[in-house]
């Protein structure tokens, strides 16, 4: 009257398996869960009782042990309905041991014995593929995400009753496969083009830098100028994301709970707009079962913060060290969690509370004292973080009546492909570089070398312009990726000009 079952759980991206231990005395009937459950684990046994009875099976009239292990790992969530059910099943003989050998079993049960949608499926099947697993049973829900792991059999089922004739070889079933290819052959269908975009040339060619070289950027312009459109264009001038990438994002997107039911793999960037009135804890991620937050969401893609200044100083301030690090990490009493974090900021802000200030057609409502104060909650260490200003002026009308469309996204991002290619080659040996962006002060001394004229045009820049110590290696990280889109090895004075124009905040004067 014993029997042991496989299940799983998430720890922060990453799962560790579960074993589930039933054992039945002849006792008067209680069900006790050991192995430090959480409440969810705990109303468990509630769902399964209804559950097997529903599914019309017997259910034992013995006291019934169900001993959760490792004891050490805390156990989250409502997947171990399924396999406690099959323990109890197994246990009691209505399905053969053999038949749930080598198998993980996830799902949340219905009370009337339907298996639900859980989280964290993807990262599950990663893990018990690698320990040898090769068979994994998950709810009809689930399926699609878990069937991307090739190499192991998932299969995606309605309910408890159709689990147990499966296990009994009473019902056939074919494992779900998605092919790959076939994915990532859909992959950047974009709906939103920059050739919606009409004018702003300079925007755009800000953009492709920054999506070049991975440089943070901010942008600045009046209402109704075409930022929030521009910001939501951007991921599709982004390189494709590579399979890698595609499971670690896909893996933070499952755990979360946030994957929907009909996507097997997230193929393309994400664009996460969280709204300023966001708290720190749902920006960076938090809670007493750590969960990922936006700035995780967007890995490997785009974080937009529209109405930058109006963030709280706090939530801004929590950014900073997974800007730096790539990461963030949670800690708890018993257990410290990473979670990935490697996104690109876009950020966008008007010049002043009105909104006006640079808009030659409308009167700006605020006076000078209000500007600066407004410009003053962006400064300091978050904007050293952002490579790339760029005004956005208001849209010419004669630009918006325009029949001609701009370039397509298409041909802008086969520009970035090339500089990120020049950029992965030149950062060969360097494990934690992976752009233009990332370079510290001895990259930018061996990779941004300038000649004289170069030399001699930043400088007379920093001075004449007021352009502030932090502004110098921006610039030189952003014109060596001007130089890259360009395909020139060297920084030339016509790429240190553009760069300097991207730096407009950093000018003690913002006032024109
Ligand atoms: N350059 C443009 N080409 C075509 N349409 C544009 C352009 N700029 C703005 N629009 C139109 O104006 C609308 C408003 O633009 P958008 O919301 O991007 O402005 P915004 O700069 O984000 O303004 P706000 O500061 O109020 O957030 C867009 O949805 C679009 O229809
Ligand atoms: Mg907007
Ligand atoms: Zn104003």
């Amino acid at each position: 009257m014993f029997s042991k079952i496989f299940s799983s759980s998430t720890f922060g991206i990453d799962a560790v398996v579960v074993e589930v231990e039933t054992h039945f005395e002849k006792q008067l009937p209680s069900i006790i869960i050991v192995g430090l459950p959480d409440s969810a684990v705990r109303e468990s046994k509630e769902r399964v009782v209804a559950a097997i009875k529903n599914s019309g099976f017997e259910f034992p009239l013995k006291k019934i042990t169900i001993n959760l292990a490792p004891a050490d790992i805390k156990k989250e969530g409502s997947a171990f309905d399924l396999p406690i059910a099959i323990g109890i099943l197994t246990a009691n003989g209505i399905i053969p041991t053999e038949a749930a050998e080598k198998t993980i079993f996830l799902g949340e049960l219905s009370l009337d014995g339907s298996l639900r949608k859980i989280k964290g499926v993807l990262p599950i099947v990663v893990e018990a593929k690698r320990i040898g697993f090769n068979r994994i049973i998950v709810p009809a829900n689930s399926v699609k995400e878990a069937s991307i792991v090739d190499g192991v059999d998932v299969f995606g089922i309605e309910n408890l009753k159709d689990v147990v004739s499966f296990l009994n070889n009473e019902l056939e079933l074919k494992p779900v496969k998605t092919n790959r290819n076939e994915l990532f052959s859909q992959i950047n269908k974009y709906n939103l083009d920059f050739s919606d975009v009409k004018g702003q040339e300079n925007v755009k060619r800000s953009l492709e830098i920054a999506a070049a070289g991975s440089h943070n950027i901010i942008m600045i312009g009046p209402p109704g100028s075409g930022k929030s459109m521009l910001a939501k264009r951007f991921p599709s001038i982004l390189p494709p994301l590579t399979f890698e990438e595609a499971l670690e994002t896909t893996k933070i997107h499952s755990i979360a709970g946030i994957l929907s039911s009909d996507i097997a793999l997230i193929t393309e960037r994400p664009f996460r707009s969280p709204h300023h009135t966001v708290s720190d804890a749902a920006l960076i991620g938090g809670g007493s079962f750590p969960r990922p937050g936006e700035v995780s969401f967007a890995h490997h893609g785009v974080l937009f913060l529209d109405e930058f200044p109006e963030f709280k100083k706090n939530v801004l301030e929590v950014m900073r060290q997974p800007m730096e690090d790539y990461k963030v990490t949670i800690s708890r009493s018993k257990m410290s969690l990473e979670f990935p974090a490697n996104f690109m900021l876009v950020a966008a802000m008007n010049p002043c509370p009105c909104g006006y200030y640079t808009d030659p057609t409308k009167e700006c409502t605020c006076n000078s004292g209000m500007i600066q104060k407004y410009m003053a909650k962006i400064s300091g260490p978050m904007l050293d973080r952002i490579d790339i200003h760029i005004e956005v002026p208001a849209v010419k009308y004669k630009d918006l009546s325009s029949n001609i469309n701009g370039e397509t996204s298409e041909e802008i991002r086969k520009r970035v492909i090339v500089a990120k290619e020049i950029q992965i080659a030149r950062f060969n040996e360097f494990p934690n570089i992976h752009s233009n962006a990332d370079m510290g002060t001895n990259e930018i001394r061996q990779f941004c070398k300038l000649d004289s004229a170069g030399t001699e045009l930043l400088k007379m820049a920093m001075t004449k312009l007021g352009l502030s110590a932090r502004a110098y290696d921006r610039i030189l990280k952003v014109s060596r990726t001007i130089a890259d889109i360009e395909g020139s090895e060297n920084i030339l004075p016509n790429h240190l000009s553009e760069a300097i124009q991207y730096r407009s905040l950093d000018r003690e004067l913002w006032m024109h």
